[in-house]
């Protein structure tokens, strides 16, 4: 068996794949769109999903303020060292009042991809990484099957940096007041494209409501830089069915990097 074929087994999903050559997806700006309103409609691929029929098909991007923050967080022009130790020091929500520790983000500062999850959860409120428990080594699959790895040209961040008590989702201002933080994050990595990892992710990325079975499969942009949307890795380990569908989306993401 090849490593790609045993990375695809680990990732549950072989030997349903062949490396055919992705088509290219059209980045499409909102002023290009014949119908600049056109909805995201609910239209998940047929399954079983193959990396030869990923759709490409353009939306509009949505980008409205989720939510108020609580406190208002400033991280503009910052370089990454401070940038950093605020993201470290900061007591804006209350998230900041159970974390052991904040978790900026792990990886190469000049990646050309960034994956951006929900939130730390216990194992990386304690070791200061994010993805480091079981969702953690399945992205870490995700990552081999593109040829890639954690740190080299792949930057790995999260829409808050502090972990939500008992692993729940954040809370749409907790998100709201991190988010000057994973904006300048974007600014300084300046990603060629982006992986929303989950809903939360996505609606961080792109404002807005998301669902993901509707936003997969889709170019969206922010502020420039090409995002796409696929499933959550913990989502995936408790819906291994799912695997395939987050192949061929992971498969679009590298047929859209410019
Ligand atoms: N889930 C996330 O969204 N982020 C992490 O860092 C770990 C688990």
């Amino acid at each position: 068996m090849s490593r790609r074929d045993s990375i695809l087994r680990e990732m549950g999903i072989a030997p349903l794949w062949r490396d055919r050559a992705s088509p290219s997806p059209q980045l499409t700006t909102v002023e290009a769109l014949p119908n600049a309103q056109a909805p995201v409609e609910a239209q998940p691929p047929a399954a079983p999903v193959r990396v030869d029929a990923a759709p490409a098909r353009p939306v509009a991007p949505v980008v409205t303020p989720v939510a108020e923050p609580s406190t208002t967080v400033s991280a503009e022009g910052l370089g990454w060292d401070e940038l950093e130790q605020r993201i470290r020091a900061c007591q804006a929500c209350r998230l900041s009042e159970r974390r052991t520790q904040a978790v900026p983000g792990v990886g190469d500062r000049e990646a050309d991809w960034l994956f951006v999850g929900e939130g730390p959860g216990a194992e990386e409120d304690a070791r200061g990484e994010p993805f480091v428990g079981q969702a953690g080594k399945l992205l870490d699959a995700m990552l081999a099957s593109l040829g890639l790895a954690r740190g080299h040209k792949v930057y790995i961040a999260n829409a808050v940096k502090c972990r939500p008590p008992g692993n729940r989702t954040p809370e749409a201002d907790e998100i709201a007041t991190c988010h000057p933080y994973l904006d300048r994050q974007i600014e300084l990595i300046r990603p060629r494209i982006i992986v929303a990892l989950g809903r939360p992710a996505a609606q961080t990325l792109l404002g807005g409501e998301i669902k993901i079975a509707a936003a997969r499969g889709r170019l969206f942009q922010r502020k420039g830089v090409p995002v796409v949307v696929t499933y959550h890795p913990a989502y995936l380990l408790r819906n291994p069915q799912d695997k395939a569908r987050a192949w061929e989306d992971l498969c679009f993401a590298r047929a859209s990097v410019v």
